[in-house]
């Protein structure tokens, strides 16, 4: 990271480094003295900042010839005055990752107020781009390792759009043009950085000098070792697909697959599934058929799809969606009173005022009993299966689609599970721990649907 911060830009006498987050072991102030060293290039003056005080305490003592070692809430309003302040010619560093669930009441309300990317459920690394874009020099670079993936989440929206926008629409104050450029993007190996088990990416930014024409495309290092260049889109979408290299421009259709079903979602959740869930063999008499609805879980539907499932769900809802009254309920109530104390615990009884005997979600009995497509909403490979007979309620586990009406059912099924959808969806979705991908209904909602799909949708809705 160190070589790639002065790459074709080595340091002058009198340059500074900033070093935030440095660490007890301060590894990148110690990386450039040593490259300096070896190239024989003057060493920038530089500036670490560690809040911890033994982290600290452990930093000053290795007595680093061009470091001031300072102790300082790299995002306190303390960075801002003094000679922390910069600016600084070079910014090399691998800031925190502690998501908004580690941090105070008081944390969180400061740091909406003082960052603009502190949106949403922020991270704290998304503020250390933030805090330390504002402190660079006209010209000045930074490089920094974080999780590659604030490059499509949604969260990270506010900062990308930062770093790829226009002055004017950039950091405060700047005048027109460019203000950052994203020159490289690295998704270095995973064992790269030991502690940082979430798919590391080093992400290189230059401030653009003012008057500097606009800079070009984005270089790109893949993990597979293929290389190119993107240009990276610059409302704040994803980058996911540029990132990826994954043309797709081909199946842009206008329509995407929200347009064509009537809802993209998790199935049910009972809040009692121990309770409400039977293998269909150990259901009790009394309750088939009347009350009882075939389902299916996430784990079903792995090994044999949805065409037979094994359980069955205890289902108090009428076809219409509506929950009968206590007094109408006949042998379902019977049998839940049995596990009446239970069922009161939940807390959609308890704090969400339902009726004892109701789901924690209401089933869309209209929407849910249709035929749909299902799948899981974590896999390796996204995989969708036909559930054709429209009777089936599935499991929290499992995602369900439902075409609209006209929509030609297997066409879609054969779209979804075919390559040019599976290739947008691994340059889209989100990726879970271990690779898999995480097929999120707001992100599957977007999916380019094929004229094929759409033309006969809209054929029927012409009739
Ligand atoms: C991921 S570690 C990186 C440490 C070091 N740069 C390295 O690569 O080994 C992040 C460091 O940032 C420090 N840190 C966390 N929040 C900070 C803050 N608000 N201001 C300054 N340092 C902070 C932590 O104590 C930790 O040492």
């Amino acid at each position: 990271m160190a070589r790639r911060l002065f790459q074709d830009n080595p340091p002058e006498e009198a340059d500074r480094i900033l070093y935030p987050g440095c660490g007890a072991e301060a590894p990148f102030a110690r990386a450039v003295e040593s490259i300096c060293r070896e190239e024989g290039w003057p060493v920038p003056q530089g500036t670490a900042v560690e809040s911890d005080p033994e982290l600290f305490g452990r930093a000053k003592e290795l007595k680093l010839r061009h470091v001031e070692t300072c102790q300082a809430d790299f995002l306190g309003p303390e960075m801002l005055r003094s000679e922390m302040a910069g600016p600084f010619d070079y910014v090399l560093g691998n800031p925190p990752y502690v998501p908004i669930e580690g941090l105070s009441e008081e944390e969180k309300a400061r740091y909406r107020s003082d960052f603009e990317v502190a949106k949403g459920r922020f991270d704290l690394y998304l503020l250390f781009f933030e805090r330390a874009l504002s402190l660079l020099a006209d010209g000045g670079r930074l490089a920094f390792v974080t999780p590659e993936k604030w490059e499509y989440v949604e969260t990270a929206r506010p900062l990308r759009k930062m770093v790829t926008s226009d002055r004017a629409h950039s950091l405060e104050g700047s005048p027109d043009g460019r203000a950052f450029y994203v020159e490289e993007i690295n998704h270095v190996s995973e064992d790269a950085f030991p502690k940082l088990t979430a798919y590391p990416s080093v992400t290189t930014i230059r401030k653009v000098e003012e008057g500097a024409a606009s800079e070009g495309e984005t270089q790109i290092r893949r993990r597979d070792g293929s290389a190119g260049q993107a240009e990276l889109p610059n409302g704040g979408e994803s980058w996911a697909a540029a990132v990826r290299g994954k043309d797709l421009s081909g199946i842009e259709t206008g329509l995407t697959l929200g347009d064509v079903t009537v809802r993209v979602s998790p199935g049910m959740a009972t809040g009692a599934d121990a309770v409400f869930v039977f293998d269909k063999e150990e259901v009790p008499e009394s309750l088939v058929p009347e009350w009882t609805r075939p389902t299916v879980s996430g784990e079903e539907l792995t090994e044999g799809g949805a065409s037979d499932p094994k359980s069955v769900f205890a289902c108090p809802y009428r076809i219409g969606g509506t929950l009968p009254a206590e007094s109408e309920l006949g042998a379902f109530g019977a049998w839940a009173s049995q596990h009446r104390e239970r069922l009161e615990e939940r807390s959609c009884v308890q704090k969400g005022g339902k009726p004892w005997y109701a789901w924690h979600e209401t089933p869309p009995m209209q929407d849910i009993l249709r035929p749909k497509i299902v799948f899981k909403d974590i896999a390796k490979e996204p995989k969708f299966w036909a559930e054709r007979t429209g009777e089936i309620i599935p499991r929290h586990t499992v995602y369900y689609l439902v075409p609209e009406e006209g929509v030609p059912f297997e066409k879609l099924l054969g779209y979804l599970n075919g390559p040019v959808a599976k290739e947008w969806m691994e340059a889209h979705c989100q990726r879970a721990a271990n690779g898999f991908l995480r097929l999120q209904s707001r992100v599957l909602r977007k999916l380019p649907v094929p004229t094929i799909v759409s033309r006969e949708r809209q054929g029927a809705l012409a009739l």
